[in-house]
């Protein structure tokens, strides 16, 4: 892999530990050093080390500006949200925190967040939507490629003169579509498929760029590339047309702020006075692919000095800023290369070009010396067929195809820029020869926290599968899958991929950003929907253990990142209450939508009542947990009377003599001792039941029982049996796909199924990833525990002679690696600051250890 980012360590796994104890890691609500934060109060936050046994931080202080928060006494504080005078717009803080240890040390360190807009001036813009019948007809040939209405993306300028040196210059920007904008012919910023996919009748994010550096003296040029993305283009399932979800031709706001060095501003914005035309890019979609027209490049239109008499005047479509919102996540963006494996001329001028790994983005292509006019088509693909050529059934109606038409001359680049594919192999044709090709890994910006390493070579690739599968589908919102003609953030795989998702990357940023999403979606009767952001024309009203993900969602993120603002508890009610409403007796089983049951599972089927009822139960708890943490005591005791009602209803109708739960399938056990619907007594004949059922057939789960398969084996005593699921290679197992050649997780177990629901990138199953952590390496934290303040370090060795995961958490460094050998059992453990840690020996020996490194011997045949 070229520019490895993709797959960079995180960065406290690369520094040593200071000598005293020091904040690192600063972020202002979720993020390193962003510009345009919303947020009137952001949070402040911080992660801890110290080379030290025991240094623990007693207070901190924070100075925002000319505000301190004085000296706070408060040992677990790995952040404060900011309690200052009000923040204005548009500017740049610099803020410190102080951390103090008990012997009196104290450590410090600084950084900066620029606050995001206030008022709007700016006024939408378009490309005039009536000139469209009049555009340029498409290039020769374009109509054999069947571009299903879609129309040439436009292209919008603005020119302004510059009397003064620019000291500052920061762009305000989104787009109804999709935006790319120059400065002066530089790219300002690096976001992605920006400003990223949100429901735009509700909220549209916008993004800030420091575009400083690109400003001249004299003529400057603003100029902005728009497409259609999930605005106007196809979304979902859609098989002939665009379903125009949001609307019809893609629009720009945009608003760049100029200080000068003797302190004047000045705001160019859009509105009257921008021109329009079009360029290269004939079409530019999500699913159906790109389509560069290098011939029609319009030369020099993004720099000073262009004539633009010739183009249109930009329509000014409206004023509305009313839902314009800071972006809350990092974007999308370019974070990793790979070059091909093997490339194979399969046919005339077509080569089959294999990158070794699934992953979503494109390719960027570079040919040289070829004529004018020359049409090179990438297609692309997650597998082969049977006679080695791209498979492309499971991509449904996404065409995935991009087009170069060659503008010839000594070299050319190509690289889409408004569309994305799954894919490991792309096929091109129309070339001689490859010069050079690499496909580029794109995903939502969220930094690496987490790694794993252990004795099982097979297991390490399930990681890597998880890692990659992760990345491939966390682009704007967490998706089911990206290859076909789907691409939606369905709630459950969300759900169930979440703790895995956690221990991996710093996703808090982008869940806050989704969890928005998720609100945006809830009905006004208080139903969660099935997918977020919502579009019209899926089905929204939530389905069991999809919709739940509005309660389930939030409350593990408080749990990771110790942040209770994720606990929206009047949303969370009104999705119980809801549930409660239409089935009064409390077995969940009125609904209007789909259901999708444990979608996937390959076993028998678990009665619908059981998997519902068992997630109202689930939700109820869990938002009466919310309530109680977010001092709405009234609320907590009502929800917590209504959660032991629903247990009770659930104990009455499905659960029998020892424990036995109606249906009697490995989900329906799965849920009941997770969700705590059963007695001490009953959950041990169930424990038993279910390891009785998982030694019989394997796993025979679908998506809403697999993350809790290992876990609750383990949690149950059978970390035996926990380990032999994990390295099993029949089919259903994690190692059969590794056997199979995966490279990233496949949406069924067997990779067995229609072409049309067969996708080879869908992380659900991949949710074995926190038990890979929290089991296997053994790094969890104790029930009740917030940010890892309490660790539970638990390591479950199997047979396995070796393993080691780091976490870079909330609150500092943890890592555990262990050995099991001939001599016995070695584990190093690290406790950051703040934090204590209770660790479980194999053998069931004990220790309570406080912050710091700790080693741990047991000599075969002895205790120590
Ligand atoms: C998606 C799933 C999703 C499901 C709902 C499928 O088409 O790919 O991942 O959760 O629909 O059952």
């Amino acid at each position: 892999m070229i520019g490895n980012a993709a797959h960079r360590a995180p960065d406290s796994v690369r520094m040593a530990a200071p000598a005293r104890l020091t904040p690192y890691g600063l972020r202002c609500e979720h993020r390193e050093t962003p510009l345009g934060v919303g947020e009137p109060r952001p949070l402040l936050s911080w992660r801890l080390a110290s080379a030290r046994v025991g240094d623990d931080p007693v207070a901190y202080e924070l100075e925002v500006g000319g505000w301190s928060s004085g000296r706070v006494a408060d040992p677990a504080a790995i952040g404060a949200v900011y309690g200052g005078p009000p923040l204005l717009p548009r500017t740049r803080y610099v803020w410190r925190v102080t951390v103090w240890a008990e012997d009196g040390t104290e450590g410090s360190a600084e950084s900066w967040f620029e606050t995001g807009q206030d008022v709007w001036r700016a006024s939408w813009i378009a490309h005039d939507p009536r000139a469209v019948d009049h555009m340029d007809p498409p290039v020769e040939g374009d109509q054999a490629l069947g571009h299903h209405g879609l129309l040439p993306c436009p292209q919008l300028r603005t020119s302004f003169e510059n009397t003064a040196p620019v000291t500052g210059a920061r762009l305000f920007i989104s787009a109804k579509g999709l935006y790319e904008a120059r400065v002066n012919g530089h790219r300002a910023g690096d976001a992605e498929l920006a400003p990223g996919w949100t429901d735009y009748r509700r909220r549209i994010q916008y993004q800030v760029h420091d575009v400083t550096s690109a400003l001249l003296d004299g003529e400057n040029v603003l100029a902005v590339t728009l497409a259609d993305g999930w605005w106007s283009g196809f979304v979902g399932f859609e098989p002939r047309s665009p379903g125009y979800h949001y609307g019809r031709f893609p629009e720009l706001i945009a608003e760049l702020h100029l200080t000068f060095e003797d302190g004047s501003t000045r705001v160019v914005a859009t509105g009257d006075g921008w021109r329009t035309g079009h360029g290269e890019v004939r079409y530019g979609d999500l699913l159906k692919g790109e389509c560069h027209d290098a011939r029609a490049e319009t030369a020099g239109w993004d720099l000073p000095g262009f004539d633009d008499s010739s183009w249109r005047p930009a329509v000014v479509t409206g004023d509305d800023h009313s839902l314009l919102v800071a972006s809350r996540d990092e974007p999308v963006r370019a974070l990793g290369e790979l070059l091909p494996v093997s490339s194979t001329l399969i046919g005339p001028g077509v080569h089959l070009v294999d990158f070794g790994q699934n992953i979503a983005g494109r390719v960027r292509l570079t040919v040289r010396d070829q004529e004018p006019g020359r049409r090179v088509t990438v297609r692309h693909g997650e597998t082969l067929d049977g006679e080695d050529r791209l498979h492309t059934a499971n991509l449904r109606t996404a065409d995935a195809t991009d087009v170069l038409i060659t503008a010839g001359g000594a070299e050319e680049v190509f690289e889409p820029r408004f569309t994305y594919h799954g894919f490991r192999y792309a096929e091109v044709s129309g070339l001689d020869r490859l010069d050079d090709i690499r496909a580029v890994v794109l995903h939502s910006d969220t930094p690496p926290v987490g790694t794993f390493e252990c004795s099982d070579p097979e297991i390490n690739r399930l990681y890597e599968n998880i890692g990659w599968g992760q990345r491939g589908n966390f682009v704007s919102v967490p998706t089911d899958c990206p290859q076909r003609d789907e691409r939606l953030g369905w709630l459950a795989d969300a759900q169930v991929f979440l703790p895995t998702a956690c221990f991996n990357a710093d996703v808090s940023g982008f869940f806050s950003k989704w969890m928005r999403d998720v609100l945006d979606a809830q009905s006004s009767e208080g139903g969660f929907s099935n997918v977020a952001p919502l579009l019209s024309g899926v089905a929204d009203e939530g389905a069991p253990g999809w919709a739940d993900a509005g309660v389930l969602v939030p409350w593990h993120l408080y749990r990771v990142y110790g942040d209770d603002r994720f606990l929206d508890v009047d949303a969370m009610a009104r999705w119980v209450d809801f549930v409660a409403g239409n089935n009064p007796d409390l077995i969940w089983r009125h609904r209007t939508g789909p259901h999708f049951a444990d979608w996937l599972a390959p076993g028998p089927a678990t009665p619908r009542e059981v998997l519902a009822t068992a997630f109202f139960h689930r939700s109820a708890a869990l938002t009466a947990e919310a309530a109680r943490v977010r001092g709405r005591h009234d609320e907590a005791e009502r929800l917590g009377k209504l959660a032991a009602r629903i247990r009770a209803a659930f104990a009455a109708a499905f659960v029998g003599d020892g424990g036995l739960v109606e249906g009697d399938t490995q989900t329906g056990y799965l849920l009941a001792l997770a969700f705590d619907l059963l007695t001490p007594e009953q959950s041990r004949g169930a424990a038993a039941r279910l390891a009785a059922l998982v030694e019989e057939s394997g796993p025979l789960t679908g998506f809403l029982g697999v993350n809790l398969l290992c876990p609750v084996l383990s949690a149950h005593g059978r970390d035996d049996l926990a380990h032999a699921l994990l390295r099993r290679t029949d089919p259903p197992s994690w190692l059969y796909q590794v056997r199979h050649g995966a490279t990233t997780v496949w949406e069924r177990w067997d990779g067995v199924g229609a072409a049309s629901m067969n996708s080879f990138n869908h992380y659900a199953f991949g949710s074995i990833g926190e038990w890979l952590y929290s089991g296997v390496a053994g790094i969890d934290q104790a029930p009740g525990s917030i940010a890892f303040e309490e660790l539970v370090i638990r390591p479950l060795p199997g047979d396995l002679s070796r393993a080691s995961a780091s976490y870079e958490s909330a609150r500092g460094l943890i890592s555990v690696s262990w050995r099991n050998d001939g001599e016995g059992f070695h584990l190093r453990a690290l406790v950051p600051p703040g934090a204590t840690a209770t660790v479980h020996l194999p053998g069931g020996d004990t220790r309570r250890v406080s912050s710091g490194e700790h080693t741990f011997e047991l000599v075969r045949g002895e205790k120590s």
